[in-house]
């Protein structure tokens, strides 16, 4: 029986009790969406994925997105990308790394990628952790003063455009000028308030933020590092380390997240191999009025 219990961590819950790929129901699959909204991150337990199964799992949460970064994409299925340290991509230190910095996914896309979910298939011994920052509670825990300072504050966004700190990886790398077009600088509220839940949360306040509109530059690097440090206390943090077949998803409307540290390559046969399936999506659920 399908059972979802809150996790012991600041936000996230773990679901048990159903096998996605075997068939699940209208309410099965809306209670687990719902469940999200509430938990602002889910760890599936036991799931043991083929391409088509996760692609009619990925659907349920909104639009598959295909990712801007081509060369990341799988062939013959474009919306999956797999994250890890084993393929051939994955030599290149710079992709294989390229995730291990404060992030929201699609922050820089006019259309905000909402949903994201990483498959494990291959989990390392060591290491490979997921954290996610809940950004309901840090928004909640500012000072009354400097959340009426941002509340109605805009920023705009370009993939990979923000200051980063020293520990953090920079993000994988835009590769052609196709890339680069594809999603142009947009505008994007630093407070929103979910579409779905009606929470209000800190929102792409790292990775791809360069100025927030009516505030200099410094003024700008000042309080998107106040923010960024503030969300990344401990104490707002879920740390995952993956078993094989647990499905991760987040709200990226209300989270975000990074590879906790940087990892090797190795070979697949290794036991310190990482291999995840992404999927992200846009858009409304279809069971979500
Ligand atoms: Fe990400």
């Amino acid at each position: 029986m399908l059972k979802i219990e809150p996790s012991n961590q600041s936000c996230g819950a773990i679901v048990s009790g159903i096998d996605f790929e075997k068939g699940f129901t209208d309410n099965e699959i809306k209670s687990v969406i719902e469940a999200i909204y509430e938990y602002k991150c889910l760890v599936i337990k036991k799931q043991n994925f083929t391409y088509s199964g996760y692609k009619k799992f990925g659907s349920e949460w909104g639009d598959l997105i295909k990712h801007m970064l081509d060369y990341l994409r799988v062939p013959d299925f474009p919306e999956m990308m797999i994250i890890g340290n084993t393929e051939k991509k994955d030599q290149d230190e710079a992709i294989r790394n390229g995730a291990s910095v404060w992030h929201s996914d699609g922050t820089y896309i006019p259309e905000s990628t909402t949903i994201t979910m990483l498959h494990a298939k291959k989990t390392p011994v060591s290491g490979g952790e997921t954290l996610v920052a809940d950004l309901v509670k840090a928004y909640e825990d500012l000072d009354e003063n400097l959340k009426k300072e941002i509340n109605d504050l805009e920023a705009l966004h370009f993939y990979g455009k923000a200051e980063f700190d020293d520990d953090e990886h920079l993000p994988a790398p835009i590769r052609t000028d196709k890339q680069e077009k594809t999603n142009p600088i947009c505008k994007k509220p630093i407070v929103l308030k979910h579409p779905f839940s009606g929470k209000k949360s800190l929102y792409g306040i790292t990775h791809s933020p360069f100025k927030i509109l009516g505030k200099t530059d410094s003024e700008t690097k000042t309080i998107l590092k106040k923010l960024k440090d503030f969300a990344t206390q401990s104490k707002y943090i879920f740390s995952h380390k993956y078993e094989v077949g647990d499905v991760l998803l987040f709200d990226n409307l209300t989270t975000m997240h990074r590879a906790k540290s940087e990892i090797d390559f190795v070979k697949e046969d290794e036991s310190n191999a990482r291999l995840l399936w992404r999927l992200s999506c846009k858009g409304k659920p279809r069971l979500i009025n």
